[in-house]
């Protein structure tokens, strides 16, 4: 590694997350791992990591991501999300890689096709995301017969997604209904894998008892939305209020208490390159920040390229906050009184601190904060009792 700036994947916390959501939540036989834009960011590697802690099916967005994943794993079922251009069936075919279909209009484009054979394929319902999926219970049904009287096609599982949490919202229950509304031609049960997401879903609602399948993201990666206890003044506020939403709304109930112990497994560090003393009046930067007293800058090498900004608000070095008084495309200044010697660790978030405080002071969430950090980031993937290291 010659620019020190890297990410840390701890993979035995991965694989505990997905053991503990599997303790916590045992009634599932298909945990779909969403494992888009290499897990979340969290590098390729991190993928077998959810297998070993007991994910059975993948999910990814296109067939470039399921072949990237093919280097590495050539067994586990990999699901692509999105619809993936008909050109490409050779590669589905040759890879094990099943299919969504979303519209009658994609079925009759492979059905021209004749060269095929065994194509696993998930048929996506819309049940209110207004994204992809069918939208009514004729064509569904039309494409479930279509694939069931034909000789290569496998009709392998049925799917939605949630648009919204379904927390002090009608509108989770309407979709669960238009789900039921758009497939009721069917017995659901004579489908292998049926599969709502996401993560959000799991912890706050009981198990729909048509799905045999949850598709998880952000969960995997540390990341619950979960109350924690109902003790305090703020829990038991929360509590009426959604009480009161759910008898107003007539919606369902959701989760009030959960003990699910995962933990984010991402942690982003870089050291400082450079020193120099300044005192008071100094600008730094680009937008000139005025120093209000004497002391030093430290300069990292971490940028808006690399997914980070003044907006992360500060750092820490050997266990103390410094500020960041003024962000470039590669590096970072950061304010401070203490003059530390080139090279010194800076952590810009991880075991002091957490990925949740700077989505507070960037205003964003885990999925968009995971999903900034860049590839040119180094992944340092750390497994096993010795924590055995790959730089990749
Ligand atoms: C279709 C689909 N399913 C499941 C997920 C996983 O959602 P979450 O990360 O909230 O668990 C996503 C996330 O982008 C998705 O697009």
């Amino acid at each position: 590694m010659i620019r020190r700036t890297y990410a840390v994947i701890d993979g035995d916390t991965l694989e505990n997350n997905v053991k503990e959501i599997k303790r916590k939540y045992p009634n599932y036989e298909y945990y779909i791992g969403v494992v888009k834009n290499n897990g979340y960011h969290h590098g390729i590697k991190s993928v077998l990591d959810l297998i070993r802690g007991g994910i059975n099916y993948l999910a990814v967005s296109s067939l470039e991501e399921a072949l990237e994943i093919r280097n590495y794993q050539r067994d586990i079922p990999i699901l692509c999300l999105e619809p993936i251009s008909i050109e490409a069936i050779d590669d589905v075919l040759n890879n094990n890689i099943t299919i969504t279909i979303e519209s009658l209009e994609y079925l009759n484009q492979l059905l021209k096709l004749s060269y095929y054979t065994d194509l696993k394929i998930h048929l996506k319902v819309d049940s209110g995301m207004h994204r992809l999926g069918f939208t009514d219970s004729k064509s569904f049904e039309e494409a479930v017969k279509e694939i069931q009287n034909h000789p290569n096609m496998i009709l392998e599982g049925v799917y939605s997604h949630f648009a919204t949490s379904g927390i002090m919202d009608p509108y989770w229950d309407s979709q669960v209904e238009k789900f039921l509304e758009i497939t009721k031609g069917i017995n659901l049960k004579s489908i292998p894998i049926v599969h709502f997401g996401r993560s959000i879903t799991l912890v706050e609602h009981p198990k729909l008892d048509f799905c045999n399948g949850v598709r998880l993201g952000i969960i995997l990666y540390g990341f619950s939305n979960s109350i924690k206890d109902g003790k305090g003044v703020r829990s038991k506020l929360r509590i009426l209020k959604r009480n009161y939403l759910q008898k107003k709304y007539g919606c369902s109930t959701t989760t009030l208490e959960n003990d699910l112990k995962v933990s984010p497994a991402f942690s982003l560090y870089s050291e400082i390159l450079s020193i120099r003393k300044v005192t008071k009046d100094d600008v730094v930067g680009y937008n000139t920040y005025k120093i209000k007293e004497d002391g030093y800058i430290y300069t990292i090498p971490i940028g808006y390229a690399d997914g980070v900004t003044k907006a992360f608000g500060d750092v820490v070095i050997e266990s103390e906050r410094y500020p960041i008084v003024s962000d470039c495309m590669d590096m970072i200044m950061v304010f401070g009184n203490k003059k530390f010697s080139v090279g010194t660790t800076v952590e810009i978030f991880g075991k002091e601190k957490s990925i949740k405080e700077v989505c507070k002071s960037t205003n964003q969430n885990a999925y968009h904060l995971l999903n900034q950090i860049q590839n040119r980031v180094i992944r340092i993937h750390k497994t096993g009792k010795n924590k055995e290291e790959i730089i990749y």
